[in-house]
Formats: C-alpha cells, structure tokens, sequence
C-alpha cells in the first residue's frame, strides 16, 4: 500500500520549455486522440489539464484512486463518469488542493495545469492559476443576497472592472439571478442555487472549471437546463471537466468521457462512441430508449458486468 510523502511517478514528467516530457524524452503534453483505456485521451489540442498516473490515498492507509489518466484538452468538455465511491469527488480534490483537509494525499503521478505541476500548491493559488470549481452539493450562501454570494466568487480576480463585466455576463446567463440579485440566495429553488454555485465559479474567469454532480437532485427539465449552462461556458471559451451520474446529461454535453471504477478509468473515449456503446447503453443509459437513466439508478445493486476483463 502506498503511503508516505509524495514521491514523483517512475517516468515523471519534466516541464522542458513549454513542453512536457515524460521520464524517457516522450512528449505527454499532448496525448493521442481517442479511445484508449487509460483515460488519457484527448483530441489533438493542448491539455489544460493533465492527470497522470495519480495515486490518492486517505489517512496513509486506504487507497482511493489507482493510476488515473485524464485530460482535459483546450476548450474541450471532458465527462467522468462512475457510480458512488468511484473516487470523482477524490480526483477534483487532487485537482484542486483540498486532499489535505480531507486526510488525503497524492503519493504518486502528477496533476499539470498548462504543464505546470499543481502538487503541492494550496487552493488558493489553483484558484488563482485559472481553476474554478462547483462543488458537490450547491453550497451557496443562504444568507447572504445573490450578488454578494457572486462577490465572494471574486476573490482572487483583483480586476475590479472585469469582475464587474463578469457579474454582468452571468446576469445576462442566468437573468433570474439577475432579476433577484438582492435576496437572499437561500430563498433560490435547488435549480437557481445552482446556477448561482457555476456563476459564483465563474465570477474568478477561471480558464478550466470543474463541476461535482451539478445534476444531482434536480428534475429533468432543471437537468436540461444545466446542460445547456454548461455547453454556453464552454462556448465562451472555459474548458470544463464535468463529473456526473446522469450519464444521458453528460455523454450529450461532453466531447470525450472517461468512467471511472474503482479508483481506475475502466474506459474513455469521444461521447459520441460511449453514447453508442453497447455495455454503455445498457448499463448506464436505459438501452436505446435514451431514458433518463443514471448511475444513482443503478449504484444500488452491484455491478454485473466489468468494463475491462
Ligand atoms: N476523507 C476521507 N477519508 C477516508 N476515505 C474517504 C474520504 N473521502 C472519501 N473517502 C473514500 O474514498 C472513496 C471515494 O470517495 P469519493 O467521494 O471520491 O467518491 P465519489 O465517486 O465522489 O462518490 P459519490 O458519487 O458518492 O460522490 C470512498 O470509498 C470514500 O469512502
Ligand atoms: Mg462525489
């Protein structure tokens, strides 16, 4: 078992000129396009964000996630997929510098952010290097109004004009927000909490933003209408890595998706091709009928099949 201080993986990666370079010279900033297990797929742009070879494990003795690969390439939306206890949550704090307030740490493999390692950093400082994020659970201010709620989005945006701006793009996104910007936010339907939860991200103009199950709770309709938030910041230029149940949701929002089980991605490649697939439909999509099936429907018995042998 893995524990201990963080130790770089056996061929770690070397930030050469830009460029980065696995432990034998190779270039891994851009990975192959399509299709390969390991979840490092990406299309033939650079990648935002690189994971590799990651290895979390809690309080020194219980390993969570084992070998992960996944990128998120320029402008791309990027789905992970995977039931309960898959270890989604446990990737974004990777990301995102908040292992260490859960008693996790990364003890192999390297997150890259524009090829700059992000290990070791504290959140603040991701933040502040473009990455956003929504966490699981619409947390939002009850009791502060909307528009303060979307202040403190702003923390580490020392433009104050383009804060500004920014307030006004997400008013003129979500113009109920807009509409109601001095209530308190707690008086928000689950729905409007969660628009208010990817406005507030979106308040630091963070380059990737990662969302935790921002489908989690809500009626399809609401589901829907979070899809299209998601595809309109992504059309604005963020790169998004989106974790979800709702596989129908996500496999129509996203360009590539990669499942994860287990602490492993167990496959990865263009949505389009996991929409097609047929274990994929079966399992996780309710078979050709396109329901709004999702892996909360089927975490609750235990898996049949295995995706790789
Ligand atoms: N702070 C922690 N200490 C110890 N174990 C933890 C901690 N946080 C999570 N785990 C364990 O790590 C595993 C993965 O949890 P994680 O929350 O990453 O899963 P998830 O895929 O996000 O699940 P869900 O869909 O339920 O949110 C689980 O077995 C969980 O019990
Ligand atoms: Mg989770």
């Amino acid at each position: 078992m893995a524990t201990g201080p963080y130790s770089p993986p056996e061929h770690s990666p070397q930030i050469v000129g830009g460029l980065v370079r696995s432990g034998d010279g190779r270039d891994v900033s851009n990975a192959a396009a399509g299709g390969d297990l390991d979840g490092s797929a990406t299309q033939q742009l650079p990648s935002v964000l690189a994971v590799r070879h990651v290895e979390v494990v809690y309080n020194g003795v219980a390993q969570v996630l084992r070998g992960v690969n996944l990128d998120v390439a320029q402008g791309k939306v990027v789905a992970l997929l995977g039931g309960n206890g898959a270890g989604k949550t446990t990737l974004l704090r990777a990301i995102t510098g908040l292992l260490g307030v859960h008693g996790g740490e990364v003890t192999k493999g390297e997150v890259l952010f524009n090829g700059q390692s992000l290990i070791g950093l504290d959140a603040p400082k991701i933040v502040s290097a473009g990455i956003a994020q929504v966490m699981e659970g619409r947390r939002i201010f009850a009791e502060l109004s909307i528009e303060e709620n979307l202040r403190t989005g702003a923390f580490t945006n020392r433009d104050r004009a383009g804060a500004a701006k920014t307030m006004a793009e997400i008013y003129e996104m979500f113009p109920v927000l807009g509409e109601r910007r001095s209530q308190h936010a707690g008086y928000l339907s689950g729905g409007e909490q969660q628009m208010l939860a990817i406005g507030r991200a979106m308040m630091a103009a963070p380059k990737l933003l990662l969302l935790d199950e921002p489908s989690l709770g809500l009626a399809p309709l609401i589901v829907e209408q979070i899809g299209d938030i998601i595809r309109q910041v992504n059309a604005n230029g963020t790169s998004v890595l989106l974790i979800e149940q709702n596989a129908h949701m996500a496999l129509g929002v996203s360009d590539f998706a990669s499942i994860l089980e287990h602490g492993r991605v167990v496959k990865s490649g263009p949505s389009a091709e996991l929409r097609a697939d047929k274990d994929i439909q079966d399992f996780y999509l309710g078979g050709a009928s396109e329901s709004e099936r999702s892996f909360a429907e089927v975490k609750s018995y235990r898996r049949k099949k295995k995706w790789s042998s």
